[in-house]
């Protein structure tokens, strides 16, 4: 059996200072790593003089990280990876910024990848890179004379032609693309803009089974959609610590429904727009004043970016406005919470909240969708309300599908859902919980990897 590489920005394989599983995406990669006496290789999130990668083996798993020098971080992570790629693959070329600084520290990052753990892998290993922070790794690898099997999963969307072609190096870094051997993209659309820029921009042909040629060299490109570990969480759903939370939420609604939303504080979960929404509901339902309240989760998120602390800035003001202009002496319409939550707890307050409000303006799957769904109660759900352009919007297509930029069809969606009869919200909630049991995050490794692996 071959040993499985992970390599990714950030690792979060289980580690004796964190033990616990950190997301569906750790407990799948570290759950295979395990089996395959792998590595998960990355970043380790500090600053400091790259020396050789720490290795550390918990509980089965080896995890190598490195530090990365001010600079690097500056350049390839707050830079390019935030304020360049994050922006434009998420259809924000406004917030953009192209700078020659960011792609030099990008690429130079890559090459220090490829460089530490370049020595460190075996001719039969499978190689998996994971997201738009490494997309040049499979090439420098391949500059090194590996010949391994080397696989890319982009974990957020595929921009339009017409947008990636605004970035100076569009084509160094698709061209680079092509030293992998299969790619994954979420959904079949970013699949699709793929194959629009491939045969648009690099003259390469679209075969039927999938597999694309450019000059010569034949790769495989698919659609995998990520799940989440859906058994754990709904396991995590039940225990003692979602059900007291579970109790908090219901004793503290005091017969009122609950909204939630639950997001990284991030401008393309859309938080402005889905305020704005709520607040044309409360404006234009007043009956419906003190009978709910929406609950935002949205802990800070690359707080050194300036157009992360600008969204921020204008969530303060926007959350204080309305909590302003429609508090009551006993309600208060908008509870706004900066901070993360364990898993276990989401799971408890999931369930207590009667919609689950997930309305970004662009997202490349979106877990808090699939993780709302599968921990509500299976004899009285409640209802999600889903953004059309998250790519789990694929999968459940029986959510209520707002267009998340207008306030009318935000409000309209909540009003339907809280009316919404017990039989209708069964009808809807049992496909998507079926959809999330078994396309979960052990398929999609699994569909990932038996390409990977040559089937
Ligand atoms: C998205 C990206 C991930 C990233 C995560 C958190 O989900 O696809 O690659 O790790 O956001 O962002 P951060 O910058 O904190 O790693």
């Amino acid at each position: 059996m071959s040993r499985l590489i992970v390599i990714s920005n950030r690792v979060s394989a289980p580690t004796a200072d964190q033990p616990g599983a950190q997301g569906g995406l750790a407990v799948a990669l570290t759950a295979a790593l395990r089996e395959a006496d792998g590595i998960w290789f990355g970043w380790s999130g500090e600053t400091g003089e790259t020396v050789a990668p720490k290795f550390e083996t918990y509980d089965g798993v080896t995890s190598a990280t490195i530090d990365l020098p001010e600079q690097d971080v500056e350049e390839y992570y707050d830079g390019y990876a935030n304020r360049t790629l994050w922006p434009l693959f998420h259809y924000r070329l406004g917030l953009t910024e192209f700078e020659r600084d960011f792609q030099g520290g990008y690429e130079r990052v890559n090459r220090l990848f490829g460089e530490f753990i370049g020595p460190h892998i075996l001719p039969d290993d499978l190689i998996w890179v994971h997201d738009y922070h490494m997309i040049p790794l499979g090439w420098v690898l391949r500059q090194r004379g590996l010949t391994n099997r080397l696989g890319f999963f982009l974990h957020i969307p595929w921009p339009p032609t017409r947008l990636l072609t605004a970035l100076p190096d569009h084509r160094r870094l698709v061209e680079a693309l092509f030293a992998y051997d299969v790619i994954g993209f979420q959904t079949q659309e970013w699949l699709e803009t793929f194959h629009d820029y491939v045969v648009t921009q690099m003259g390469g042909s679209i075969h039927d089974d999938g597999s694309i040629t450019v000059g010569g060299r034949t790769i495989c490109a698919i659609a995998c959609p990520i799940g989440i570990d859906a058994r754990e969480f709904i396991a995590g759903a039940s225990s003692p610590q979602a059900v007291a939370t579970h109790r908090r939420m219901i004793e503290s609604s005091i017969g009122r429904s609950l909204i939630v939303g639950v997001d990284r504080l991030d401008y393309s979960k859309g938080l402005e727009e889905r305020f704005n929404g709520y607040q044309r509901y409360l404006e234009t339902r007043p009956e419906a004043r003190a009978v709910v309240y929406l609950l935002q989760i949205a802990p800070p998120s690359r707080a050194s970016v300036q157009s992360y602390q600008d969204i921020r800035a204008q969530l303060d003001a926007l959350s204080g406005r309305i909590n302003g202009a429609f508090a009551d002496i006993d309600w208060v319409p908008l509870r706004y919470v900066n901070h993360g939550y364990p898993r276990d707890v989401l799971a408890g307050v999931y369930r207590a909240a009667r919609i689950g409000l997930v309305t970004p303006l662009r997202d490349g799957m979106n877990l808090v969708a699939k993780e709302y769904v599968a921990a509500q109660d299976p004899e009285n759900p409640g209802v999600l309300i889903l953004s059309r352009f998250a790519g789990a919007a694929t999968q459940l297509d029986q959510a209520l599908l707002v267009n998340p930029y207008s306030p009318d069809d935000i409000a309209d969606a909540i009003e339907r859902a809280l009316a919404m009869s017990r039989e209708e919200r069964l009808a809807r909630w049992k496909p998507m919980f079926a959809n999330i049991c078994n396309e979960d995050v052990n398929w999609w490794r699994e569909q990932f990897t038996a390409r990977l692996g040559g089937a």
